[in-house]
C-alpha cells in the first residue's frame, strides 16, 4: 500500500478533501500519514472504519515527508514555495498533489481535471511527471460544464464573466460574509418589522451602513453584502486580474494545447454567494452547429454535466448556487444562439467551488496513482 502524507487536511479544501474521502473509502487504498505545521504528536483525524493513524508529523520535516509515496498539500501556496524544493533537493521521487497554484503552471506539472483531461494525465504519468495540481477553481468548474465543446474543437474564443463565491477567497470571508448580511439586516430590522416604512427608508438606513467605517470589511477590504467586488486577486498591470488571467493560460494547459490556443477572457467578480461559482459564457463556436447538438455533446461530455433546459422554472430550480452547493453536479443552462449569430452561443454555468473546484480533482488524482 502507498504510503499517503496529507498536509493542510484541516482547512476548508483540506476537511472538504477529507469528507469526499471518507464518503469514497479512498483511505481503505491507502496508508495515510496526517502532517501538521502546529501540533506534532497530537492526534491525527478519524477516517473511520476503526483504521488507525500514526500521531501527527511535522509537515517542515523533509525526512519524514520523504518517506511518503504521495503528498497531498491543500496548506496552501507559501507552504508550498518552502517545502516543494527543498523535498525535490533531497532526491524525493514521489507524487506530489497540490491544491495551490504555486507550481500549475510549471513545465513539469500537470493541471488536473481527469473528467476533462485524462488523456493528458495518463500522458503525464507515462512521461514520468511527479507533480499533478489543481486548477483554478473557475477554470475547472467551467470545464466540467462546457469542457464538451473544446475536446470536439468547437470554440474559436470564449468569454467567462463570473460571479465567484465567498468561499474562493477563504473560510474568514465566508464569516465576514455573513457577519456583514447580519449587520445590513440588524440595521434595517425594526423599519422592515413595520409594514408601513417605506422602503427607501429601509435603503438608506442599509446603504448607510455598508458605507460606515465600523462594517465588517477586514477581510474583504469594502462591503461585499449589498453589493459585488469586480475584482479578484493580483493586478497584472495590464488592466487585467490575475484570476482572469488564469482562464486563458490554464484553460489551455488543462487541455494539453500548447499551439492553437483558445482565447478565454473576461471579468471576475465576487458576489454574495457562500461556496458556488457562477459564469456566464459567451462562446464563439467555429462553426453554426444547431443548439440541439451542442446540448447532446454537453450532456454527453461527462458525468456530472446537467443540461438545463433554458426555461424560467428550471432555471430558478437547477441553475443557481442555492440549488447546486455541496453537490457534484455541474449544471449548464440559459443556452441560446445570441443576437450576433449562430455561431455565438450564450450559457450559464453553476458549481460547487469547493467540490470540483478544489478538492475533487486531489482524490481522483490519489485514485488514479493508486489503483
Ligand atoms: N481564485 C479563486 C477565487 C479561488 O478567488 O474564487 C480558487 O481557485
Amino acid at each position: 500500500m502507498k504510503r499517503v502524507g496529507f498536509i493542510g487536511w484541516r482547512g476548508m479544501v483540506g476537511s472538504v478533501l477529507m469528507q469526499r474521502m471518507r464518503e469514497e473509502n479512498d483511505f481503505a487504498l491507502v496508508e495515510p500519514v496526517f502532517f501538521t505545521t502546529s501540533q506534532k504528536g497530537g492526534k491525527s483525524p478519524d477516517i473511520g472504519k476503526g483504521k488507525e493513524t500514526p500521531p501527527l508529523k511535522d509537515a517542515y520535516n523533509i525526512d519524514e515527508l520523504k518517506a511518503m509515496d504521495i503528498l497531498i498539500s491543500c496548506q496552501g501556496g507559501d507552504y508550498t514555495s518552502e517545502v516543494f524544493s527543498k523535498l525535490r533537493q533531497a532526491g524525493w521521487q514521489g507524487y506530489w498533489i497540490d491544491a495551490a497554484s504555486t507550481l500549475r503552471m510549471g513545465q513539469d506539472a500537470v493541471i488536473i481535471l481527469d473528467p476533462v483531461n485524462m488523456p493528458v494525465i495518463k500522458q503525464a504519468l507515462h512521461d514520468d511527471v511527479k507533480n499533478y495540481i489543481g486548477g483554478n477553481c473557475t477554470v475547472s468548474l467551467m470545464l466540467m460544464a462546457v469542457g464538451g465543446l473544446f475536446e470536439a474543437d468547437m470554440v474559436e474564443w470564449m468569454s467567462a464573466m463570473t460571479y465567484q463565491a465567498a468561499s474562493g477567497a477563504g473560510a474568514q470571508n465566508m464569516r465576514e460574509l455573513l457577519l456583514q448580511m447580519g449587520e445590513a439586516h440588524r440595521v434595517a430590522k425594526d423599519l422592515l418589522d413595520d409594514p408601513a416604512s417605506g422602503i427607501l427608508d429601509i435603503d438608506r438606513e442599509v446603504a448607510g451602513t455598508l458605507r460606515n467605517v465600523a462594517f465588517p470589511t477586514e477581510n474583504f477590504g469594502v462591503p461585499l453584502a449589498g453589493s459585488l467586488i469586480p475584482w479578484i486577486d493580483r493586478d497584472l498591470g495590464n488592466g487585467q486580474t490575475r484570476e482572469e488571467w488564469k482562464g486563458q493560460s490554464e484553460t489551455n494547459k488543462i487541455l494539453g494545447r500548447t499551439d492553437q490556443v483558445v482565447p478565454v477572457d473576461g471579468i471576475c467578480v465576487r458576489v454574495g454567494a457562500m461556496r458556488c461559482h457562477s459564469q456566464a459564457l459567451t462562446i464563439k463556436l467555429k462553426q453554426d452547429v444547431p443548439l440541439d447538438e451542442i446540448e447532446d455533446i454537453l450532456a454527453a461530455s461527462n458525468s456530472w454535466v446537467r443540461v438545463i433546459p433554458n426555461q424560467r422554472e428550471s432555471t430558478l430550480k437547477e441553475l443557481t448556487p442555492a440549488a447546486v452547493t455541496g453537490n457534484l453536479t455541474i449544471p449548464v443552462g440559459r443556452m441560446r444562439k445570441l443576437a450576433m449569430g449562430g455561431e455565438y452561443l450564450s450559457a450559464f454555468t453553476v458549481g460547487d467551488q469547493l467540490l470540483w473546484g478544489a478538492a475533487e480533482p486531489l482524490r481522483r488524482m490519489l485514485r488514479i496513482l493508486v489503483e
